[in-house]
């Protein structure tokens, strides 16, 4: 079977060395690529996949709306966040799947095991924050607090949760467990920090969905005040974990995954 992740830029992306890694732990004779499609071309995207021939993809910026109405079949997921990370293909029909907000929520169990009784605070209410949003309230007793620079955000927001700005996040942030940033500050040369951490409690987690730079300024800020930290990269191997049991309906090498990343961060 073929597999392949499709975005743009695409060159340096993980997933291939990630999946082709558990591939090969169980010995199933699959392989997966990178596939770059720019914007323009995008909606060549049925002719692209069907020559190669692949049985699922994942996709990535900036394709996770562009894919949806090539779809036949969308999941409950996708539809609430209105974007989707995993193709499968089935006798020619497309099903398409969001596997982002489990990723995050799988790793974050990890680290943070009394997630029910976790006031946690999310930073952002793009794309990725109501896709953990919608996760997160599956395993947590207590209302989510979302916190966006402004409240228009909220407007295609239906999930019953507290929606404030990041000023009034920062005079309550002692009130949580875990803050998560979703927000893209803070991702590659870019060192801004949403949000003043001066009212921390030392024992909130704070946790961030990327992974490259591997430390975010706000995990750095975190990690400098003694807080536990947790970044993306949990996420990063959890979504494409669930993405492989979408396809093959068997159980991913996950170590094996995560220490393939790790390999080439
Ligand atoms: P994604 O799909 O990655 O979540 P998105 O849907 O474009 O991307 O959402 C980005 C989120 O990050 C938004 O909540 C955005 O806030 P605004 O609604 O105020 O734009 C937030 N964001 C991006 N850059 C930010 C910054 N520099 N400071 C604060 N919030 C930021």
């Amino acid at each position: 079977m073929k597999y392949a992740v499709i975005g743009n830029p695409i060159a340096h992306s993980l997933s291939p060395i990630m999946h082709n890694a558990n591939f090969d732990a169980l010995n199933i004779p699959s392989s997966y690529e990178a596939i770059n499609i720019p914007e323009d071309q995008f909606h060549l995207i049925k002719k692209i996949i069907d020559e190669k021939a692949l049985s699922g993809f994942n996709v990535t910026i900036p394709h996770k709306e562009n894919i949806l109405p090539y779809l036949d079949e969308i999941d409950e997921q996708s539809k609430t966040v209105g974007a989707v990370n995993t193709v499968k293909i089935v006798n020619d029909k497309w099903i398409g799947y969001n596997t982002d907000g489990m990723g995050y929520v799988t790793g974050l169990k990890q680290v943070y095991p009394d997630l029910e009784n976790a006031y946690i605070l999310i930073l952002g209410a793009g794309g990725a924050s109501k896709g953990i949003a919608n996760e997160l309230v599956k395993h947590v007793h207590s209302k989510l607090t979302i916190a966006n620079r402004t409240l228009q955000r909220f407007e295609n927001w239906d999930l019953d949760v507290n929606q404030i700005t990041l000023k009034e996040a920062e005079k309550a942030l002692d009130e949580f467990d875990i803050v998560i940033n979703t927000t893209p500050a803070g991702m590659h040369e870019n060192k801004e920090v949403v949000i003043n951490l001066d009212n921390l409690d030392s024992r909130t987690l704070v946790s961030d969905i990327v992974y490259v730079p591997f430390k975010t300024p706000i995990l750095e800020i975190a990690e400098a005040k003694g807080n536990p930290i947790h970044n993306g990269l949990d996420m990063f191997v959890y979504q494409g974990a669930e993405s492989f049991k979408i396809w093959t309906n068997e159980l991913p090498q996950i170590q094996i995954m995560k220490e393939a990343v790790l390999k080439h961060l």
